[in-house]
This record gives C-alpha cells, sequence and structure tokens, in this order.
C-alpha cells in the first residue's frame, strides 16, 4: 500500500475537482429523461466539461492495465447495469434507473461521484434499492474520521445493504484519489469493523458500493467494460470523494444539486 497523504494545497485543489464532478451531474439532471439516449448524455456531459469548465474527462481514453481504453467521457450504467456502462444508441425508457459517473480532472487533480436517476415513475423495489445504496454509502462515509479502519466503512454499508435484502458487489471498491484516477487505499464496501487499515487526516478517496436487489455475482459483457449482475437483478451505485480531516471527514463532491444526506436515527437495528 502507497497512500498519499494530501498536502493543504493538494486538498485546496480536490476541493475544486470534487465540486465540478459534481456540478456536471447538476448540469446534465434535467436532460435524464424518457426518449434521451446514453449516447447525448455523454455528448452533453463531454462539451460542458470540456468547453464550460475547463475539465478534462478522466475516464476517455482510461486504459488500467487488462483493459482496452474506456470510448467515452461519463458511465451510464442502466437497470441490470452494475458500473462502467458505455453510453452509446440505448434509448431510456419509462421506469429505467441510470448510474451517471463522472470524473473529472482540473489542474491535474481527480473529482469522482456518481449518483442514480428515475426515468418517469420507479418500481416500488427500485427505487428501495436506489435509496437504500445511497443510505449505505453515507452509513459508511460517516464512519470516516482518524483512527477508524476501513473495515468499519465497509461493515456500514454491508450490515445496512444486508439487512435490507440486498447483495454487495465485491469485485470493485472505493479508492484513493488525487492526481492520480485510483491510488491505494482500496475501500471495501463489506467487512469487519475494527479491521483493515487505520484511517489517517488527509487521506482522500471515495465510498462507492455498487448493490445488487438479487444475487452478489456479476459478469463482463463483451465490451470489455460493461459489468451486469449475473442474475439481471438490478444493482444502484452513488458515489463521492472523501477526505479524512482532524474531525470526521469532508465530502468533496457536492453541490447545488447534490441530494441532502439521510437523516439516521441516532440508534437502530443496522448500527
Ligand atoms: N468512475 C469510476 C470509478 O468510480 C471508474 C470508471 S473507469 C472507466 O472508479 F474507464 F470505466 F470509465
Ligand atoms: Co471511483
Ligand atoms: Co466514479
Amino acid at each position: 500500500m502507497n497512500v498519499v497523504l494530501k498536502s493543504q494545497n493538494d486538498v485546496e485543489k480536490m476541493r475544486v475537482a470534487g465540486r465540478l464532478a459534481s456540478e456536471v451531474l447538476d448540469f446534465i439532471t434535467p436532460y435524464v429523461k424518457v426518449g434521451v439516449t446514453t449516447g447525448k448524455l455523454n455528448k452533453l456531459c463531454h462539451d460542458y466539461m470540456v468547453n464550460v469548465q475547463g475539465t478534462v474527462p478522466a475516464t476517455l481514453g482510461y486504459a488500467p492495465s487488462g483493459h482496452r481504453p474506456y470510448p467515452a467521457s461519463i458511465c451510464t450504467s442502466v437497470n441490470h447495469q452494475v458500473c462502467h456502462g458505455i453510453p452509446g444508441d440505448k434509448v431510456l425508457k419509462h421506469g429505467d434507473v441510470i448510474n451517471i459517473d463522472v470524473t473529472v480532472i482540473k489542474d491535474g487533480y481527480h473529482g469522482d461521484t456518481s449518483r442514480m436517476f428515475y426515468i418517469g415513475e420507479p418500481s416500488i423495489q427500485a427505487k428501495r434499492l436506489c435509496e437504500t445504496t445511497y443510505e449505505a454509502m453515507w452509513r459508511g462515509i460517516r464512519k470516516v474520521k482518524p483512527g477508524a479502519t476501513i473495515g468499519d466503512i465497509g461493515h456500514a454499508i454491508q450490515a445496512f445493504a444486508e439487512g435490507s435484502g440486498f447483495s454487495i458487489v465485491r469485485e470493485f471498491c472505493g479508492h484513493g484519489i488525487g492526481r492520480r484516477f485510483h491510488e491505494d487505499p482500496q475501500i471495501l464496501h463489506y467487512g469487519k469493523a475494527g479491521q483493515g487499515m487505520t484511517l489517517q487526516a488527509g487521506m482522500i478517496f471515495t465510498v462507492e458500493p455498487m448493490i445488487n436487489a438479487g444475487k452478489k455475482d456479476i459478469r463482463m459483457l463483451g465490451d470489455g467494460w460493461t459489468v451486469v449482475t449475473a442474475d439481471h437483478s438490478l444493482s444502484a451505485q452513488w458515489e463521492h470523494t472523501v477526505l479524512v480531516t482532524e474531525e470526521g471527514y469532508e465530502v468533496l463532491t457536492l453541490s447545488t444539486g447534490s441530494p441532502a444526506a439521510p437523516v439516521l436515527a441516532a440508534a437502530t437495528t443496522h448500527a
């Protein structure tokens, strides 16, 4: 593990990158409607990043070892697609749910965030899955403080998601982020409280649970990127980039359009 502790200058740059990533999601929200294609959403976001924000879409041409270059400026994962869906001619229809994942680079620093969107009225199950995943992400984030462990984050997410009858995808995790898109440490979305690396002020990483309505198993499509649930059940994901502060945490990927953090009961059966 080679964890980069961020300087005050790094943190200031990461605040800007994080807000800009979130503002791409604010920008695209009114377009995420029945009849639009995922390719159109990609084009709109790309042009906004490049021409309005002066940011670089980090995913475009991104080629970690063993992967062909990712061909788009956002990821669009619809229904049973878990993550890394490639935008194209898919037309969104009433009842679909879609994750849009945006990573921008500004001044050499990355901001990475995703949200779920409903196309028209979601099914009761789809709404419950998306809301549970959102709360699971926040339950993980709320564990973040110096002295807590990575296992504390994963445990909080897993207990809540599995307690709601859903399953956690194991193959993808949150990640350190900064000048590089994916850095150490890995932030697993499952685990045991008290286990794993101890958090320190100055770490920056993402929390981005992928939660399935059915079984946890996944498959990769032939495009080499799109990940789907093996049983074709619905999958949801939310993502924030988080700084460990002296007091606890600061979420870097917030903007005016970010949904409010959930209000949690002081004590619950999922604690
Ligand atoms: N944004 C994704 C993450 O949260 C990574 C996307 S990589 C891509 O880590 F190549 F698929 F775009
Ligand atoms: Co990420
Ligand atoms: Co992301």
